[in-house]
This record gives C-alpha cells, structure tokens and sequence, in this order.
C-alpha cells in the first residue's frame, strides 16, 4: 500500500499567505499542515508516500519536510508542472504508484478519525475504491455523494446546484490500481481539469466496487482562513501539551496549558491556554488568550490576542484593540504609531482582508 499526498495545486483561497508560501506548510498549532496528513498514514503503516509539488512551491515544501526520515517515510517527491486537476496528479504519479492500491490524501485536509479501520474496510472487500463523505450543512460548495443502504456509491456530483444528499467528500480516497484506467477515460471538466469525482464516476459506471463510508469525527479543509483556525483551535484543545523551556518573568502569568519554545520571553503578560508560543519569541506587555499559535521569532508587545495563527518572524506592537479570529502572515508588522494625526497607514498585500470598525 502506498500513498499519495497532493500538495501542489494554487492556494487562491488562501491568499496573500498562499503568494510567498505553501498553503500546505501553514502552520496549524506551529506544525505544518501536510505534517499531520504524513504523520497519519505512517500511524495506518504506509511509508512509501509520494507527494505532488508545484514549480512554485514544491522546493519549499521539500526542504521543509525532508526525505521522510523524521516521520520514519520514504517520500518521493513528484513535480506536478500545472495544477491540470486531482485526477491530473494521480496520472503523473503513476510511475511511482504503479500497480499498488494507495491512499490519495489533499495535503491541506485534516481529520481526526485514525485511517485504519477505514483501510482495514478497503481491503478486506477488495474495494476499486473506497471515500470518505462527511455530512455538511452546505454541500453545494463541495463534491457530493448518493450513496445506497449498503454503503454502495451510486453517483457523485462536483459541487451540485440541487444537492442529492449532504455527504460532501472529504479529502482522503483509497484506490486500487483500476483508477488509472479511469482516469483515462475521462476528459477535462468545464473548469479545465481532471476531476477526482468523475474518475470515481466513470468506475461506478463501469459497475467496479465503489464504496463509502462516513467520518465519525472532524473534519477540515485548511484551505480556507476560517477552517485554518478551527483546525487550529481544535488541535490546540486536544493535542498541546504543556512545556514550558522559555523563559517567564515574575509579573507573567500561566494558565492552562501553554507551551513555550527555547529562547522565548514572556515579560509582564499573561497567557491563557491552549497556547503554543514557538522559540525565540519576544513578547511584553501582553494577554495572550485561548487557540493562539504564535511562531518562532515573533514579537509582540503591549498586544491583546486571542483565537489567531501568527505566523513566524511577524511583529504586532501596541494595538490597542484586542485582535480575534486572525491570521498574521511571515514577517508582517502591525503597529499603532504614535504621530499625529490619528489615522490609519497601511502598506498591505494583494489579496489581503483587514477589518476595521
Ligand atoms: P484545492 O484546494 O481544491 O485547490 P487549490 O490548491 O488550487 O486551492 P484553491 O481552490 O484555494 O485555489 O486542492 C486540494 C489539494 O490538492 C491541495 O493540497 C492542492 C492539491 N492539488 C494538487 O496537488 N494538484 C492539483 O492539480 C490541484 C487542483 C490540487
């Protein structure tokens, strides 16, 4: 059994941080995004994992994660010239799958559920395919599944007009080698590329044992800002461990759990967790609250925050209102200048959203 992870693609709705930087190495509790994906089938017992790059980014991505060791993988990294589609990706990808079942898994998604019983189900049945579908509240935004009282796929459907059910598809997919056939019979969608879902579709078709089954737990496309820092809330909530190797003075205080990496120095703050503070943080004068990740080498002073992803290198100093619900991209800097007049000045990124009242 192998796997593919698919971490190239353009990261639109991720922009500006999508511009400099991999959607799929934002850091979601300080760890990148494809780090949990990786870390997830090496728990199922699958090691030889291939992972789609883009020209853009794909180096990025390689220098970062590494030759697989530190997960105890062997990753290949395969180049993937335009994003042309998942589908696009598996049929590049077929000289390293070859003729093995695998795993294909979108490098942005995350789920709580552990993968094997799902594998165990794929291969006990001898399944051509077998997907994850996750009930939602609005599957038109997404790809949608009929499935029979058996659990059989009945038709599949790219982001439906009229819904025919609220189980969306989630990014996971176990395959047999019968995808790439499919996948050959199939023509690029109105948007220009090989879509997944009407790889599935022409398998179904073709009367192959195509199966469902549905998520117990979470599920979340970090693609999104808003699903990024529930990703993050919900891994700070249920995996932070609390370590503290900075260091605090006596005015700073706490709570909860925190974790504070080495050379970090919390100065007359209080912190509230779950809080993960990276290494050689500066940070004075501050309430750090709940679901805040804040990277190595940021500095924060005379700064309220709370349930915001601060990416590393970044400087917020004295902002009187306390930021919420934010993500802070590398290197951005927030201040509150102190000339007059009173006035906002901005030098802000293409694509960047900024709220003010
Ligand atoms: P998407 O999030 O559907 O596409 P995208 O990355 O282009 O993002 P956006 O919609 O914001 O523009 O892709 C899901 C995952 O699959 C993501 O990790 C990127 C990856 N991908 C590829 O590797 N190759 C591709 O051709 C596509 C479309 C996506």
């Amino acid at each position: 059994m192998k796997a593919l992870i698919l971490s190239g693609g353009k990261g639109t709705r991720l922009r500006p941080l999508t511009y400099t930087g991999a959607k799929q190495l934002v850091p979601v509790a300080n760890k990148p995004i494809l780090w949990y994906g990786i870390e997830s089938l090496v728990a199922a017992g699958i090691r030889d994992i291939g992972i789609i790059i883009s020209p853009e980014t794909g180096t990025e991505i390689q220098i970062k994660t590494g030759t697989g060791d530190r997960f105890g993988a062997n990753i290949t990294y395969i180049l993937q010239d335009q994003p042309l589609g998942l589908a696009h990706a598996v049929k590049i990808a077929q000289p390293f799958l070859g003729d093995s079942p695998f795993v294909m898994y979108l490098g942005d998604n995350l789920i709580q559920d552990d993968l094997n019983p799902f594998l165990d189900s794929f291969k006990n049945q001898q399944l051509e395919a077998l997907i994850l579908l996750r009930s939602v509240s609005n599957p038109s935004a997404f790809g949608v599944a009929q499935v029979d009282e058996n659990g059989r796929v009945l038709q599949l459907v790219e982001k439906p007009k009229n819904p025919m059910s609220n189980l969306a598809l989630v990014g996971i997919y176990f395959f047999s080698s019968a995808i790439h056939h499919a996948i050959s019979c199939i023509q690029p969608s109105a948007r220009g590329e090989l879509e997944i879902t009407d790889a599935i579709q022409e398998l179904i078709n073709q009367k192959q044992s195509v199966e469902a089954l549905q998520l117990l737990g979470w599920w979340l496309d970090t693609g999104k800002k808003d699903d990024l820092l529930e990703a993050n809330r919900i891994i700070l909530d249920t995996c932070l461990v609390k370590t503290i190797d900075g260091e605090k003075d006596e005015k700073s205080q706490i709570i909860g759990r925190v974790a504070i990496g080495k050379g970090s120095k919390i100065i007359n703050s209080t912190i509230r967790g779950p809080v993960v503070i990276g290494e050689n943080c500066h940070i004075e004068n501050c309430f750090i609250g709940p679901y805040t990740s804040v990277a190595d080498r940021v500095t924060l002073q005379s700064t309220d925050v709370e349930h915001s992803v601060i990416l590393k290198e970044a400087q917020i100093l004295g902002i009187d209102d306390r930021i919420i619900d934010s993500v802070i991209g590398q290197r951005a800097k927030l201040s509150l200048t102190p000339h007059h007049p009173k006035a906002v000045r901005f030098m802000i990124g293409d694509d960047s959203q900024i709220e003010l009242y």
